[in-house]
């Protein structure tokens, strides 16, 4: 079988240093006929004007698929070198444009730099190439094995190109990538990022172990979608019962998938422990979830760090055919969810990284359901404003009445319609008790005995 070889961004090859892998130019002219030479050896060391030589001379690059994992890693050490002219501009990422819009009295960008675009933007790719072989088919556990190492590969790396950023900031970095067609893979890929960093928070002195299995399971809390329809997964309109039901599935797919007896996986993943964190990622915290209806602390503390990355990436990144919310709109409609399929403590653990916009979060936006699924795509969000609040704008235009806070605008989630106030959410939970607020040692990782 021919071997594989990925093309890399010029700007994210080492300088000066023993290059840690090959790299190869493909020589033929002939699209279907590709020949791969090797240009330069593992160990030279090219300079800054070898590179810019390259540049100039050779269309694409490439390093090969054996050593795609060893490119990962020597993506951490780049610094960023990068000229002004390559910094990002505000909204000009692909989704960007939206996301980076501020009102007066909101938090300043945080900048994200070009480098680090350019790094996610390769892990994240590395992640959709793993996942893609597994989509659409029933992967032999060989596969599969395969597959979860990759993915633990591209974990690893992306741990580290998230050293410094928090919540904010990597909303502002997802803002700022691509997007797929498919929405499971960018999903994914989102709610391993902010798992790692929710995770890094609730124990800032958690091993690399710790927090690989973290966003491992944000990366395959999925998974069990690979043995549902496309059809299904992909549809962004209303669900069929039938439909709805197959996709509850998921978790025990996933499950399944993790526990066969024959995964050949490294010794710092621990499949049991990631197939409970997949199986429960939609229990709600109120037990009343799904596939077992179990609550609080029973949930493990990974699928409760899941379920929130999960809720906030589905209601805040940009979609193809949906607008996002305003980071205060959405920590405002999470509050409401709090105690019920949210963790109370462990997401006022989350709202630690955007402090000064959670104390003003407020929105009169109610989903128009109380599922709201965040791991399926939506064609819009399903939110309404709920008529109290529509009724008391109406009365602030005359001057009878002052809004006790502003209405959304009707367009700004395309069809938005007005509904009747529903029974109060409680806000506060009282149930469940997560000692994550108390500086005290977060639930360390166990590895059940074999
Ligand atoms: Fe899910
Ligand atoms: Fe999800």
């Amino acid at each position: 079988m021919a071997e594989s070889f990925f093309s890399v961004s010029f700007e994210l090859i080492p300088i000066d240093r023993g290059l840690p892998y090959d790299l190869f130019i493909n020589s033929s002219i002939i699209e279907s006929r590709e020949k791969f030479v090797r240009i330069v050896r593992l160990g030279d060391v090219l300079s800054k004007e070898d590179l810019v030589r390259f540049k100039t001379k050779y269309h694409q690059i490439y390093v090969r698929e054996v050593q795609r994992s060893i490119f990962l890693k020597s993506l951490v050490d780049l610094t960023d070198d990068a000229t002004p002219e390559e910094q990002p501009e505000k909204g000009t990422g692909e989704n960007g444009g939206e996301q980076n819009k501020r009102t007066p009295g909101q938090a300043p960008l945080k900048q994200v730099s070009a480098l680090d675009i350019k790094k996610t933007t390769v892990l994240k790719d590395s992640a959709i190439h793993h996942l893609e072989t597994l989509f659409d088919q029933d992967p032999p556990t060989e596969v599969l094995s395969q597959t979860i190492v990759g993915c633990r590969d591209v974990v690893e790396s992306m741990i580290d190109v998230l050293q410094d950023y928090n919540i904010d900031k990597l909303r502002e970095l997802i803002g700022s990538l691509s997007f797929h067609d498919f929405y499971t893979y960018d999903h994914s890929i989102n709610v391993s990022m902010y798992c790692i960093l929710i995770y890094r928070s609730l124990n800032p002195e958690a091993s690399k172990e710790e927090i690989i299995q973290a966003g491992m399971a944000g990366l395959l809390h999925d998974l069990g979608k690979i043995k549902i329809p496309t059809e299904i997964i992909n549809n962004a309109g209303k669900l069929s019962d039938q439909d709805f039901k197959e996709i509850q599935k998921h978790p025990g797919f996933g499950q399944d998938l993790l526990l066969q007896s024959d995964l050949n996986l490294p010794a710092d993943l621990d499949p049991a422990l990631l197939a409970r964190a997949i199986h429960e990622h939609h229990e709600n915290f109120d037990g009343t979830g799904y596939p077992n209806k179990i609550g609080g602390e029973n949930i493990h503390l990974l699928a409760r760090i899941t379920a929130i990355a999960d809720f906030f990436d589905a209601i805040t990144t940009k979609r193809s055919y949906h607008e996002p919310l305003s980071l205060e709109e959405a920590i405002a409609l999470m509050k409401k969810f709090e105690g019920k399929k949210i963790d109370p403590e462990l997401f006022h653990l989350f709202l630690q990284h955007a402090e000064q916009l959670a104390a003003k979060a407020r929105t009169n936006l109610e989903f128009t359901s109380e599922d709201f699924d965040p791991c399926q795509p939506h064609r819009e969000l399903p939110l309404a404003i709920a008529r109290q609040a529509a009724a008391a704008k109406e009365a602030s235009s005359d001057g009878k009445v002052k809004a006790e806070f502003p209405a959304p605008q009707p367009d700004d989630f395309g069809q938005v319609k007005v509904i009747e106030p529903k029974t109060a959410i409680p806000q506060k939970a009282t149930f469940g008790k997560v000692k994550v607020l108390d500086n005290g040692p977060a639930k360390p990782f166990k590895k059940k005995a074999a």
